[in-house]
């Protein structure tokens, strides 16, 4: 039966077995991949889950500012509609929240694991750059399915990181007004965020991951050896280092999605707002242009950025440097000039700087969080002056973040890196 049905596609579609046999049963992956090589089907399958719990929440989303009874929008009465009245509303919603946020711990560790192996090095900077541009849409997404429900902190955020782009010189004040379509968020705002967020974004997002996959199958994956598979092959032309995607890592995969489940469903059942860090206190408020939340921050996925962009003094060198922040990893491939890829044969200065880049991204976040803010008047006493012990702290942090990579790149242009032999093959060929 599976025959007729495979020969009956192939007689009318004969590219698709072809295809299926490139990119998975005769894509020989190298066979040493470890734990962090489980962050991108991992991201693929959180990226189905928002697609799929979204399409959900749109069927009774209303995308209205406008009010339903004094003081609540439309907007927020139809996601509180759907946590008590929509049956199973509550886990769709919750199923999508803690997805948004399990979406940043995962391609966090993923970008981190191309870090550690130099998995953006030749030949695979397209890989990375796509990587990178999935990045950026995925905060913008984020960013826009956070300001839906509504609420208080949907608000002050949307105001603020709007208003960001005011920073830009001449146009900013228009660029403003064009973007809220109106002075301050409004009805308008919400009506063109949830468009982009339901159907623009998540449609580039699809395309680049394509994209991203099609970049890598052409070059091949690399591996925590940093070795490339495909220089030592056998006489059929298969890598002597390489095991067939499917069904060897398709299987290890699954075991992946099953730990990773497990994580996610505690999350969904026993703590979905995780203490505040997944869905925000002031955001089970309702949208208040007269009130403002006493501390506006984002969502911890977005908080080293944003403490970067609070550290510096002026509003354009904010912005200017947060942006730079993030150009910077897309010009990793660039900055890093040294030959040897993994982690394992780096030098030491690599594997010290690394560190201290994860640090700082961590303590940044912290930052961002306000969590400093309230963790200094516990350190050193109720009179602390907060601002300009978080300014010393965070600002520090900062020029580590920066540091990283004048680090790289003066470490390996000018060959002070003193690197380990790297090995012929894999280290697990035996
Ligand atoms: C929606 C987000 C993303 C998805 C679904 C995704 C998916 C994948 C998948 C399935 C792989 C192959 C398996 C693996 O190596 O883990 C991969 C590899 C890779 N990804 Fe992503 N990715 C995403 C975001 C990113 C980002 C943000 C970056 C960094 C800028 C990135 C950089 C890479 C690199 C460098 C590789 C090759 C790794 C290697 O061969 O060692 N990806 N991605």
């Amino acid at each position: 039966m599976a025959g007729a049905i495979a020969r009956w596609f192939n007689e009318r579609a004969p590219g698709l077995a072809p295809m299926y046999r490139k990119h998975m049963t005769e894509y020989y992956a190298p066979k040493n991949f470890n734990v962090m090589y489980y962050f991108g089907s991992l991201a693929m399958l959180v990226l189905v889950n928002q697609i799929l719990t979204g399409i959900f929440l749109a069927m009774f989303y209303k995308p209205s500012a406008l009010e339903v009874f004094p003081g609540t929008s439309e907007a927020f009465a139809s996601v509180y509609y759907i946590m008590r009245d929509v049956d199973w509303g509550w886990l769709i919603r919750y199923m999508h929240t803690t997805g948004a946020s399990m979406f940043f711990v995962v391609v966090y560790l993923h970008m981190f694991r191309g870090l550690m192996y130099g998995s953006y090095k030749k030949p695979r900077e397209l890989v990375w750059i796509l990587g990178m541009l999935i990045f950026l849409v995925l905060m913008a997404e984020a960013f826009m399915g956070y300001v839906l429900p509504w609420g208080n902190m949907s608000f002050w955020g949307a105001k603020v990181i709007i208003s960001l782009f005011g920073a830009i010189p001449v146009v900013g004040e228009t660029l403003v007004h064009w973007i809220m379509g109106d002075f301050s968020p409004a009805d308008a705002t919400l009506n063109r965020f949830f468009s982009l967020h339901v159907v623009a974004l998540p449609i580039v997002l699809l395309l680049l991951v394509v994209l991203h996959l099609a970049a890598l199958h052409e070059v091949g994956s690399n591996n925590p050896d940093g070795v490339e598979i495909k220089k030592k092959k056998n006489e059929k032309g298969i890598p002597l280092d390489g095991i067939p995607f499917h069904p060897y890592y398709t299987v290890k995969d699954l075991f992946g999605v099953g730990m990773f489940l497990l994580i996610c469903a505690f999350i969904i059942f026993f703590a979905p707002g995780m203490g505040g860090w997944f869905l925000e206190h002031d955001n089970f408020v309702p949208a208040n242009h007269l009130v403002t939340p006493a501390a506006i921050k984002p969502v911890w996925y977005f908080t080293p950025f944003y403490a970067i962009l609070r550290m510096i003094p002026f509003k354009l060198p904010g912005v200017l440097t947060m942006f730079g922040a993030i150009i910077l990893l897309f010009l990793t491939p660039w900055i890093d000039r040294g030959q040897v890829k993994s982690i394992r044969y780096r030098g030491t200065g690599y594997k010290i700087a690394l560190a201290l880049f994860a640090v700082s991204f961590i303590s940044l976040g912290l930052v961002g969080a306000e969590v400093t803010a309230e963790a200094i008047p516990m350190i050193f006493g109720a009179n602390a002056d907060i601002t300009s012990i978080e300014n010393l702290f965070g600002r520090f942090w900062v020029l580590v973040y920066f540091g990283f990579f004048v680090f790289l790149w003066v470490y390996t242009y000018f060959g002070l890196e003193k690197t380990k032999p790297v090995p012929e093959r894999v280290t697990t060929h035996d």
